[in-house]
């Protein structure tokens, strides 16, 4: 039927059912359902909608930068978000990434369908306005990046285990980046020798097309794309921040999400990652000179580099036993809320003995649950329990 109003809902899957209830009477077909990222963008171009309706939760930064996607990829599908955030500001930031419409919840049956149908007489309205020119934008997957200026504080054994973690639970392409040049221990917790490195993409920037990143990254049992750090620390003395960013974004659009672990530095190779970060996963342990030094990282991702609160996640990670640590007073004494505790498992050392992933070696340790839920959360794949394990916090 040529005049049919098409809708996509990019919702969790928990939430579709309702949504599609409150459209009953209206007079439009839910052509097509998805999750968030690269998911969502693809069932856009495919199934073309007049109209996209987006649940708008949690990690934000995530759900802004799926409007923005779609807002490029199909410019004339108008976008109604629906909400239980009915915070002005987060209204503002979905308006500025291309929203159309915002909707607090709960939502009145009516209240939908009737913005529904708004928004596509608009875009009538516009018909014969050239588009074409915004087509062209490319579509471009996640990008986490574990970040923390302190070594031994868990970051390299959260980006092999998340990665992990991320592959099965979205069954979408994943690569994980070593950007820690000199030291980098990614392979070695894999148990594999590279053949190639990151130094194979830097010194052919103009060659990073998906068939020849293909050829560089390791395929790892886990479903993990895995582009090692070069074996030697001298290979690295070349390497250029510039370089980086373009690797990192030649990976961001091939791969659904890319993961990058760092070094404790803080480098501009490490600020081209953090610059082409969905999240950046700020970690910290409870000890005092690991907090001093989040400190300090924090002010240089907020105030130095203005990056914004929401794609900025405190992790709390505990690699040791620690009695008694209040998280509110390491939030007052950081300023910032943690997102996300890390609890201690001698299933990590174990594993990491193994040489392979603890969501792998020990699917059901404290850790791996862990990892697991925090993996779906970033993902937007599910709204994780307030509670669960008694070890999740989610703002
Ligand atoms: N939650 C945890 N429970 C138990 N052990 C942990 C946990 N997190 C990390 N570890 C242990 O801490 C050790 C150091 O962690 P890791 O190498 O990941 O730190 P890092 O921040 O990457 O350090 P560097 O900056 O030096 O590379 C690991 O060998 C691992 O066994
Ligand atoms: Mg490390």
């Amino acid at each position: 039927m040529a005049n049919e109003i098409r809708v996509l809902l990019i919702e969790e899957a928990k939430n579709r059912t309702q949504l599609t209830r409150a459209l009953a009477n209206a007079p439009v077909v839910v052509a097509g359902e998805a999750g968030f990222g690269t998911e969502a963008v693809t069932a856009a171009r495919e199934i073309q909608p007049n109209v996209i309706i987006l649940g708008l939760e949690e990690p934000l930064a995530r759900s802004i930068r799926t409007i923005e996607m779609l807002h490029l990829a199909v410019p004339e599908a108008g976008i109604v978000v629906t909400s239980s955030l009915s915070d002005r500001d987060v209204m503002r930031k979905a308006m500025r990434a291309g929203a159309r419409d915002y909707l607090s919840k709960p939502i009145g049956r009516d209240d939908l369908a009737r913005a529904v149908l708004a928004l596509c007489e608009v875009e009538q309205k516009k018909q014969g306005l050239s588009s074409s020119a915004l087509q062209k934008v490319v579509q471009s997957g996640d990008v986490f990046v574990l970040s923390g200026a302190k070594g031994g504080i868990g970051k390299t054994t959260l980006a092999v285990n998340l990665a992990a973690a991320i592959a099965t639970e979205s069954q979408q392409r994943v690569a994980l980046v070593d950007l820690d040049l000199q030291m980098g221990d990614v392979a070695l917790m894999l148990s594999f020798a590279p053949e190639r490195s990151i130094i194979d993409a830097t010194t052919n920037v103009d060659r990073l097309e998906a068939e020849f990143l293909q050829n560089l990254v390791h395929n790892d049992p886990t479903g993990v794309h895995v582009l090692a750090a070069p074996v030697t620390p001298e290979e690295s003395i070349e390497v250029t921040a510039d370089q980086v960013g373009q690797v990192l974004d030649a990976l961001s659009r091939t791969f659904d999400y890319t993961i990058v672990d760092t070094s404790p530095a803080l480098s501009e190779i490490n600020l081209a990652a953090l610059e082409r970060a969905t999240l950046i996963l700020q970690m910290t342990t409870p000890e005092v000179p690991s907090l001093k030094r989040a400190k300090v990282s924090l002010g240089l991702l907020r105030k130095t580099w203005q990056f914004p609160d929401e794609r900025i996640k405190l992790l709390l990670n505990y690699p040791y036993e620690v009695p008694g640590v209040s998280i509110s007073e390491i939030e007052t004494s950081l300023e910032f809320p943690v997102f996300w505790k890390i609890p201690y498992d001698p299933a990590v050392g174990q594993s990491v003995r193994l040489g392979r992933p603890c969501v792998e070696t020990k699917g059901n340790a404290r850790f791996s649950r862990n990892v697991v839920e925090l993996a779906r959360s970033i993902c937007g794949l599910r709204r994780p329990s307030r509670g669960l394990f008694g070890i999740l916090w989610q703002r």
